[in-house]
C-alpha cells in the first residue's frame, strides 16, 4: 500500500501529468495532395484563420473573389512546379509544410499557409481546422519528402513528384469512382500499387466515405485517414458525387483543395497533352442547392471549351478529357438516370436546362469518364444514342464521336450493381467485378485504358486504345 504522504504527493503532481499527455489533438492526420490552379501565383495567401463554413479558397485570381465566390470564365490548368497540402487537425495551429529534394537535407525548405475552421453540420457541430499550403517553385519531375504540421505536432514523413511540366510527359492515372469506408475493396491493391510509383495522378470521380457526413462527420475523417495512404503521395482529384450531396456537399467542398475557386465542384487542369474538366453531373439532379449552380457551372463549361479549343491550346494538349460522377448512358438494371434515354446529363431533346451531350460533343471532347454504377461498362464511340466508330474494324481509331468510360466499381458497402440483359448497340464491354481503371495519355494521338478486377487479383479485363490523328469538332467527320 503507498503512504498517504506519498499519495498526496502523486496526486499534487496530477495536473503536471495530465499537461504532459501529448497533445493529439494538434496532430496533423489525413493528409492529401493536389494540383493547384495557374491563379495560385497571383496572389499571396491571406494569413489568417476564418471562422465560417465555406473555406475561403486558397488558389484566388483577384481579392475581391475572396471569400469564396463563385466566378466564371477563369481557364485554371496545372501550375509547373507546384502542389498543394491538404490536412486536418482538432485544435488551432500553424499551418506549416517542411519539405526537401528526396535524398537531399530533410525538411531544408518550409513554406507556411491557413487553416479554415470546419464546422460539421450534424447535431455535434464538430469542428476541425483544414490546413492547405502551396508548395512552388518546385523542380519539374523532381521528388520530394515533405511533412506537414506546426510546432506542437508533425506528420509522418511522405513523398512526392513535382509534376512534369512537359507537353511531352505521358502521365498515368489510376481512376474509379465509388469508394466507400467499409468494403473498399480495391484499395489495398491502390495503395500498393501507387507506392510502387505507378502512377502520377488519381482521379476520385465522385462517392466517397459512404458518407463522409455521417456519425458527426467521423466517417470522412475515418475515410480521409484510409486514403491518406495513397492521397499524400500523389495528386487525388476529385469531383464531387450523390454521396456528398448531405448539408449542400459541406464535407466535400470543405475537404478538398482542388484548383479554380468553386470549392472543388467544377475546374479545369492540364497534364502532358490532355486538359482535363472535373465537373459536378449533381446540379442535375440537387436544384434544391440552386437551380444557378446548373447555369453556371455549364457557362464556365463552355468558355473552359472554347478556351481549350483555341488552335493555339488544343496544338499541345490535343486530349480533353472530362470526369463526372453520373453518367451519360449505362446498362444497368437500376432505374438510375443514365438507364434513361436522353438522361438528365445528356438532355439534348428539351435543352433547358442545358445538358453536357451537345456541348462536349461541339467541343470535340475526346474522352468522359464516369462513375456512379457500381459496375465498370465501356462504350463504343456514341453520340444521340447512336454508334460513332471510327470504322467497324477500328471502332477507337479516329472515332467520330466521345469515348465513355464507366468505372464506378471500387468498392463501397453497396456493393456492385447488376446489369440490363438486353443492352443497347452502343454498349461495348461490361464487368461487374469490383476493381478501378488505369490510363496513360501515351501522345498526342495515343491513349490507353485498361480495367483492373479486383476480383481476380489485379488481372487486366479489359484494354483500348484510343487513336486520334485530329482533335476538336472537325474530327467528327
Ligand atoms: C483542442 O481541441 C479539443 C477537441 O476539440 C478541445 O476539447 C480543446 O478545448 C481544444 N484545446 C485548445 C487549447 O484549443
Ligand atoms: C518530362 O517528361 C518528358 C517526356 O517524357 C521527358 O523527356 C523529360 O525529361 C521529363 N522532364 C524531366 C525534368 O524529367
Ligand atoms: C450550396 O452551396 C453552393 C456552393 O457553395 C452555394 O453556391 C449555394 O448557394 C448553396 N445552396 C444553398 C441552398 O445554400
Ligand atoms: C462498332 O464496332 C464494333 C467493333 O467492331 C462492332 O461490334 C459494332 O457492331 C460497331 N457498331 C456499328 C454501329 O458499326
Ligand atoms: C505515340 O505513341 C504511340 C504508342 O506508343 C506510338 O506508336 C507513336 O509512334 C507515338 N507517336 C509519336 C508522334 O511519337
Ligand atoms: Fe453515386
Amino acid at each position: 500500500m503507498v503512504p498517504v504522504h506519498a499519495a498526496c504527493a502523486l496526486l499534487s503532481l496530477a495536473p503536471l501529468l495530465v499537461l504532459g499527455v501529448p497533445p493529439i489533438w494538434t496532430q496533423p492526420e489525413q493528409v492529401h495532395l493536389s494540383y493547384p490552379g495557374k491563379c495560385l501565383n497571383l496572389l499571396p495567401l491571406p494569413h489568417v484563420f476564418s471562422f465560417r463554413d465555406t473555406f475561403p479558397p486558397p488558389l484566388l485570381c483577384n481579392a475581391n473573389q475572396y471569400p469564396g465566390h463563385m466566378t466564371l470564365g477563369f481557364f485554371f490548368t496545372g501550375v509547373p512546379g507546384s502542389m498543394v497540402v491538404t490536412w486536418t487537425t482538432f485544435n488551432k495551429t500553424e499551418s506549416k509544410v517542411e519539405y526537401g529534394l528526396l535524398g537531399g537535407r530533410l525538411f531544408e525548405m518550409s513554406a507556411k499557409g491557413d487553416a479554415t475552421l470546419f464546422v460539421d453540420w450534424g447535431e455535434e457541430k464538430r469542428k476541425m481546422f483544414i490546413h492547405r499550403v502551396s508548395l512552388t517553385g518546385l523542380k519539374p519531375a523532381a521528388s520530394y519528402a515533405y511533412h506537414c504540421g506546426s510546432d506542437v505536432g508533425w506528420s509522418d514523413v511522405f513523398f512526392f513528384t513535382a509534376l512534369n511540366d512537359s507537353t511531352s510527359f505521358s502521365p498515368r492515372f489510376a481512376l474509379y469512382g465509388d469508394l466507400g469506408n467499409e468494403n473498399p475493396q480495391s484499395l489495398a491493391r491502390l495503395q500498393k500499387e501507387t507506392q510502387l510509383g505507378m502512377y502520377d495522378v488519381i482521379l476520385h470521380i465522385g462517392d466517397f466515405a459512404y458518407d463522409m457526413h455521417e456519425d458527426n462527420a467521423r466517417i470522412g475523417d475515418e475515410f480521409m485517414r484510409q486514403i491518406q495512404s495513397i492521397a499524400a503521395y500523389v495528386p487525388y482529384m476529385t469531383c464531387p458525387g450523390n454521396h456528398e450531396a448531405t448539408y449542400n456537399f459541406s464535407n466535400y467542398r470543405n475537404r478538398f483543395s482542388m484548383p479554380g475557386n468553386t470549392e472543388s465542384l467544377w475546374y479545369s487542369w492540364n497534364l502532358g497533352s490532355a486538359h482535363i474538366i472535373s465537373l459536378s453531373t449533381e446540379v442535375y439532379f440537387y436544384l434544391e442547392f440552386g437551380l444557378e449552380l446548373l447555369f453556371k457551372q455549364y457557362e464556365w463549361l463552355r468558355k473552359d471549351l472554347e478556351e481549350a479549343n483555341k488552335p493555339e491550346n488544343r496544338a499541345v494538349r490535343p486530349w480533353i478529357i472530362t470526369m463526372g460522377h453520373r453518367p451519360m448512358y449505362c446498362s444497368d438494371d437500376d432505374q438510375d438516370d443514365c438507364t434513361t434515354f436522353d438522361s438528365k446529363v445528356c438532355k439534348r431533346q428539351n435543352p433547358i436546362p442545358p445538358g453536357l451531350e451537345d456541348l462536349f460533343y461541339r467541343y470535340g471532347v475526346d474522352l468522359e469518364l464516369w462513375a456512379h454504377e457500381h459496375t465498370y461498362e465501356r462504350l463504343w464511340p456514341v453520340y444521340s444514342d447512336k454508334v460513332c466508330n471510327g470504322s467497324k474494324e477500328q471502332p477507337y481509331v479516329n472515332p467520330k464521336a466521345p469515348v465513355h468510360i464507366i468505372t464506378g466499381s471500387a468498392g463501397c458497402r453497396e456493393r456492385t450493381d447488376r446489369f440490363n440483359p438486353n443492352p443497347k448497340d452502343w454498349s461495348a464491354f461490361r464487368s461487374t467485378d469490383y476493381g478501378y481503371t488505369r490510363m496513360q495519355v501515351v501522345n498526342a494521338s495515343h491513349l490507353y485504358l485498361e480495367q483492373v478486377s479486383d476480383d481476380e487479383y489485379g488481372k487486366v479485363i479489359d484494354s483500348i486504345w484510343v487513336v486520334k490523328d485530329k482533335h476538336g469538332f472537325s474530327a467528327w467527320f
